[in-house]
């Protein structure tokens, strides 16, 4: 099994949207792409995906993530829970064309946090699923916190929730960089930013998070360097590789050698 996670960057236009009024977009080719590329492989997985534009930039804009503190929330945090559902159609659908069994888990029903960490993933239904031969589709999501009353379940905290569960292979993010890199590769400031290739405790230490306005509620790439070491800890290979280039995906599936950041099993 390979357990994959779109970057909400990749599937809409997270990076280039101004504030919450900003008009959505899917982009439904590049995803419809990157599904043919997985369903190639002919191996069983699992398919998270972020919540981009579609729920970032109003999550943040009302502080979603920390939880309750004013009842003008509860009516964004319902539209923020359609809006990502309304992402993750446009997913199912694509997914469809490609004559993919989709199957769509909320985790707005499934995932409970406590503190605004994730305390339950409900794996029954995914379990469920793949029996049938159907592949399971989560993502990003507004979630029911015990402590908090609502919290954010992102992408990658369900992706090392799936991978405890089910130890893939392989565990992949798909973003819009070739990898992680000591600093935002578009930054000029300074000394030029580096390419790692393998992400372990000492190379973890050399990166620096961007000072830029892309709202992201759920932190960017450091936080993610640590949750491959985390999966990485849970026996799982895990990789960071472009979704932007044609095969690349694909080619990684198959284990050939690609362009990608990685951090090998532990156990
Ligand atoms: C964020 O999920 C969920 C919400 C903001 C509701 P992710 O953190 O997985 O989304 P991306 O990949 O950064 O867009």
């Amino acid at each position: 099994m390979i357990l994959v996670k779109l970057g909400g960057s990749v599937i809409t236009n997270k990076e280039t949207i101004e504030d919450e009024r900003s008009k959505k977009i899917f982009y439904r080719a590049r995803t419809a792409r990157l599904m043919g590329e997985l369903k190639s492989s002919k191996e069983e997985f699992i398919l998270v995906h972020g919540a981009g534009s579609f729920g970032h930039p109003l999550s943040k804009k009302f502080n979603l993530g920390e939880g309750y503190v004013s009842a003008k929330q509860i009516a964004v945090a319902a539209k923020v829970q359609e809006d990502v559902r309304t992402l993750n159609l446009n997913v199912i659908s694509a997914m469809r064309e490609k004559n993919l069994a989709a199957v769509s888990l909320p985790p707005s029903l499934l995932v409970k946090l406590e503190n605004g960490r994730s305390k339950k993933v409900n794996m029954e239904q995914f379990n469920h699923y793949l029996k049938l031969g159907a592949i399971p589709v989560t993502f990003g999501d507004v979630v029911p916190d015990i402590s908090r009353k609502f919290g954010i379940c992102s992408g990658d905290d369900l992706m090392l929730h799936l991978a405890k569960e089910f130890k893939p292979r392989l565990a992949i993010f798909v973003t819009k960089v070739d990898g992680i890199y000591t600093k935002d590769p578009g930054d000029s400031t300074g000394s030029p930013p580096k390419f790692i290739t393998e992400i372990n405790e000492k190379t973890i230490k050399l990166i620096t998070e961007p000072r830029d306005n892309v709202p992201d509620v759920t932190g960017r790439m450091k936080r993610k360097a640590r949750m491959m070491l985390t999966i990485a800890k849970e026996g799982v290979d895990c990789v960071v590789l472009n979704g932007l280039k044609r095969n690349r995906l694909r080619r990684a599936i198959k284990g050939e050698k690609v362009k990608c950041t990685i951090a090998r099993r532990r156990k």
